[in-house]
């Protein structure tokens, strides 16, 4: 049970506004009462924070917003003494323009560390090597330093792709992993690991390969080579858990990464449920047989021992009750309790972003000068300051998909500052935290909170939600999410409301309830022996079931 802290957000120790190590030893008991064995933590390191962490300046020191070394011994023996284990962020496809290697690198041709980069001469006409864009915005080259050259960076021009196809690269990142591992943090989760192989002739792209830039740069030559290689030389001398964020990777080619006879990684992010309402920035209708028919065919593709992980959102995206649920005061803890059972009764590694156990929504965000988000403000940008959209039209698409709606601090109080900070906070709290917060759903036993706490309880105790089979028993059912977990005679049914109305739902004749074992409603919906269910709006339940 992974729960992912977003450090700048979860809890501000010292009233300077930001999140930080010593904000994360203090609520340790916190995760522990929730059930999480594993912390993912977001980027921990030196950082001028251009985007937020995922620019690293140094891998081997803590940013110093968030602390010091000693904080981050002392966190990591706190989550270890209460059985956690935690899980740092590998950010090697790109490093800061400030980190050490890239300053000697821009010096010129013929720096030591030049060729830890890409470098290219511009063509004749004055224009980049090749026309690749940034996922940021603007071209994927910037030229710099003397030679005029450019370099290659597939995000903001200040995050420079490093060059893996150095083997001095790969071994300088491997002991950056070693580093670490020797600490004691049990893995990484391997930021966009699928860019890091690069076709080096870059040749001009098609219009096609321009639509969807993730999946053309996920597709490098040596991608799965350096993976083995960085299993052999690291991995497999710890004992570690992987999870790559694997952005342009079908489903199909999970295997690639994850077989347990391939070496490479245990196991990727996939980004298709989240991105089921997305047209590039805008967002479009979608329908729940649609989300279903997504994990049918990434558990069709895994096979019986292929394994995943799940979630139902991270700092990438928006909040998964605004996402997916329904974030009106009437319907936000029904709503966020059914995307719970969804997400947590899956099969695979279940994820939990952090403050999404309160329920908590997106932001109210009205104006452009709201946000903080480098990717916000560069699509505001390129899209209405030079003309094309309207700005209200954006405005409507960033408050419903901006990465800062899930960067917005944790609401631990009802209190000035939400209890995450004395100060004032780097990004605005949530006015709700005023009803949404940590301490007013402890007490309540019909909060998000209380039920996340049953949710992973009863996974906890009952190896078929971890790893029995998925069949989704009912796939064209546009209201009700229908799905069985099994192995031998064990045997669970999850139902699903995602409509506000009550549903009689009538089971497969061959399938007759026995026993309930958990209920988002808390109305005992069904007898021991029916055929069908009475569910009320949003309500969520898991059933043991007899097949007849
Ligand atoms: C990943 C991170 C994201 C970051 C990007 C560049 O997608 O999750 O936050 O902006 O990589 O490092
Ligand atoms: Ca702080």
């Amino acid at each position: 049970m992974v729960y992912q802290v977003y450090p700048r957000s979860f809890a501000d120790s010292n009233g300077d506004g930001i999140g930080d190590l010593n904000g994360i030893t203090a609520h340790l008991d916190y995760l522990k009462k929730l059930g999480v064995t594993v912390v993912w933590l977001s980027p921990h390191f030196d950082s001028p924070n251009v985007d937020n962490g995922y620019d690293i300046r140094d891998y081997r020191k803590v940013m110093a917003e968030f602390g010091t070394m000693a904080d981050f011994d002392r966190m990591l023996a706190g989550m270890r003494a209460r059985g956690i284990r935690l899980v740092i962020d590998l950010v090697v496809n790109h490093t800061s323009d400030q980190h050490a290697w890239f300053r000697d690198a821009v010096t010129g041709p013929g720096a030591t560390h030049r060729d830890d980069y890409i470098w290219r001469p511009g063509k004749a006409d004055g224009l980049p090597p090749n026309n690749a864009t940034a996922f940021f915005g603007g071209s994927a080259w910037t030229k710099a330093g003397p030679g005029g050259d450019y370099y290659l960076h597939y995000f903001a021009p200040q995050q420079p792709d490093l060059n893996w196809d150095n083997p001095k690269v790969r071994q300088n990142v491997y002991d950056v992993m070693r580093f670490w591992l020797d600490k004691g943090v049990s893995g990484f989760r391997m930021d966009v690991i699928p860019l890091i192989s690069k076709d080096q002739a870059f040749p001009d792209l098609t219009a096609a390969q321009l639509a969807d830039t993730a999946a053309t740069y996920a597709h490098g030559p040596h991608t799965h080579d350096y993976l083995r290689e960085m299993n052999r030389e690291v991995l497999s001398h710890y004992d570690t858990m992987t999870v790559g964020e694997a952005i342009g990777i079908s489903d199909a080619e999970d295997g690639k990464f994850t077989a347990a006879d391939r070496h490479e990684l245990n196991m990727i992010f996939h980004f298709d449920a989240s991105n089921v309402d997305r047209d590039g920035w805008r967002t479009k209708p979608w329908a729940l047989p649609e989300l279903k028919a997504i994990y049918d065919r990434l558990y069709g593709a895994l096979g019986k021992d292929g394994w995943t992980a799940t979630f139902l959102t991270n700092h990438d995206k928006p909040r998964a009750v605004s996402h997916f649920g329904d974030d009106a005061p009437r319907w936000r803890v029904a709503s966020a309790k059914a995307l719970a059972t969804m997400s947590l009764m899956q099969r695979g590694t279940p994820f939990i972003y952090q403050g999404d156990e309160l329920g908590m929504t997106n932001y109210p965000f009205t104006a452009i000068d709201q946000y903080n988000d480098i990717s916000a403000k560069n699509l505001w940008h390129e899209q209405v300051e030079e003309g094309h959209v309207a700005p209200a039209e954006m405005l409507a698409a960033l408050a419903k998909t901006s990465r800062d709606n899930s960067r917005t601090p944790m609401q631990w109080t009802a209190g000035k500052g939400a209890g995450f900070t004395q100060g004032v906070p780097w990004l605005a709290i949530n006015p709700n935290h005023v009803t949404i917060n940590a301490q007013a759903e402890e007490s309540d036993a019909g909060s998000v909170l209380s039920y996340y706490r049953e949710l992973i309880a009863l996974r906890a105790r009952m190896p078929v939600l971890v790893s029995g089979d998925y069949q989704d028993i009912d796939p064209g059912n546009r209201d009700i999410y229908a799905f069985t977990r099994k192995i031998g005679d064990d045997r669970l049914v999850v139902l699903i409301n995602f409509s506000e109305h009550v549903v009689d739902y009538a089971l497969p004749s061959t399938l007759r309830l026995k026993e309930r074992l958990i209920d988002s409603v808390g109305a005992a919906s069904a007898m021991a022996g029916a055929g069908h269910v009475a569910l009320q709006p949003w309500q969520a339940a898991v059933y043991r079931y007899e097949s007849q």
